[in-house]
């Protein structure tokens, strides 16, 4: 079970270099209005079911003790980052117009979750 729960990591980090990575790529185009690409959006995702997993299998399956308050603001954190990214894509995909703030809002609240992952011990 540790090695699916590594499996679940790896997730993660690659859940975390698209968020990000989607984020980087989608401001060096913004010249044509800033919106979230499709590698955002999925990272986003990405982080919070992946995270979720971790977390699961953490307690069920390797009876490891998990730091709840952390894990609590980093969920908060990575919903609003989702909810963010998923508003402002559907926004694009229908024509309308995105505020930037919004995308911007969704890279920094990612990099917080980031800090926050490797700070709080
Ligand atoms: C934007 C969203 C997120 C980002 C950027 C992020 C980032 C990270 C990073 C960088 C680490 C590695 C930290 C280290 O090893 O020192 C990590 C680990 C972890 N994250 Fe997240 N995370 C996010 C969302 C979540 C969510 C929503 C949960 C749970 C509900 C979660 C649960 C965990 C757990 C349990 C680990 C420990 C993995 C381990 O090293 O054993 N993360 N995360």
């Amino acid at each position: 079970m540790e090695f699916v729960y590594h499996l679940a990591v790896v997730a993660h980090m690659l859940g975390l270099a698209a968020l990000v990575g989607g984020y980087l790529v989608a401001v060096t185009r913004a010249a044509e209005g800033l919106v979230p690409n499709v590698v955002m959006v999925w990272g986003a995702r990405v982080q919070v079911l992946t995270g979720l997993i971790l977390v699961g299998l953490a307690e069920a399956a390797l009876d490891a003790e998990v730091n709840n308050t952390k894990i609590a603001v980093k969920l908060v954190v990575a919903l609003a980052v989702a909810a963010l990214t998923e508003i402002a894509a559907a926004r694009s995909r229908k024509g309308k117009a995105v505020a930037p703030g919004m995308v911007h809002a969704a890279g920094a609240l990612a990099i917080v979750n980031v800090l926050v992952a490797s700070l709080w011990k």
